[in-house]
């Protein structure tokens, strides 16, 4: 039997310079290169992920330049089915940051999937207990460590991401 296919757009937030392109490069091309669909702003690339009873077409939305929230475009935004909310283990202000980011998202696109991800894993952490604790309930789950560097958990931390959007398009 063919399987279903399933196309979503999902979206990449945080501070800059946590490595959210880095995090895209390594998940879609598994190094860094130039092989984006380019457009105004933003730049989309595509991943499939087979699942045992679909395949999931990933559009992830990178934004080029200006990346501070007030500059960001709700356009950006519109029609994100999921998000990989992105801070930097060695700079506890990013963590931080992460409810912000989400309540920005889900003004535009009410509550979708979410996962946070600690990016940089590789570096020694900064991040206090308390700051995990207080994000933790923020956002209402732990976020999933990843290094963009080394590969550590980013294919994990996109397919958990693709597993949550499968389950809220059943
Ligand atoms: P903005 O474009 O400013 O929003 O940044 P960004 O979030 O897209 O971050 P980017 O991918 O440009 O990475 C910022 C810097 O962090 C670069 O110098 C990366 O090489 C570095 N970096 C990204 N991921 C990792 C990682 O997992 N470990 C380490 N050690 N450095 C990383």
């Amino acid at each position: 039997m063919e399987k279903k296919k399933i196309i979503r757009k999902i979206c990449l937030l945080g501070d800059g310079g946590v490595g959210k392109t880095s995090l895209i490069s390594r998940y879609v091309l598994n190094s860094y290169s130039d092989e984006y669909i380019r457009s105004i702003g933003t730049r989309v690339s595509k991943k499939v992920i087979e699942y045992d009873d679909c395949e999931l077409t990933l559009m992830i939305w990178d934004v080029l330049g200006q990346k501070s929230q007030k500059t960001l475009h709700a356009a950006y935004y519109r029609g994100a089915n999921g998000v990989l909310l992105v801070c930097d283990n060695a700079r506890e202000e990013t963590l931080l940051h992460l409810p912000m980011w989400k309540q920005d998202l889900m003004e535009v696109t009410g509550s979708i999937p979410l996962i946070a991800i600690i990016n940089k894993a590789d570096l020694g952490s900064a991040l206090s207990k308390d700051a995990l604790a207080q994000v933790c309930s923020a956002l209402g789950k732990s976020p999933m460590y990843t290094s963009a560097k080394s590969g550590e958990g980013v294919q994990e931390a996109f397919e958990t991401l693709g597993s949550e959007i499968i389950e809220v398009s059943k």
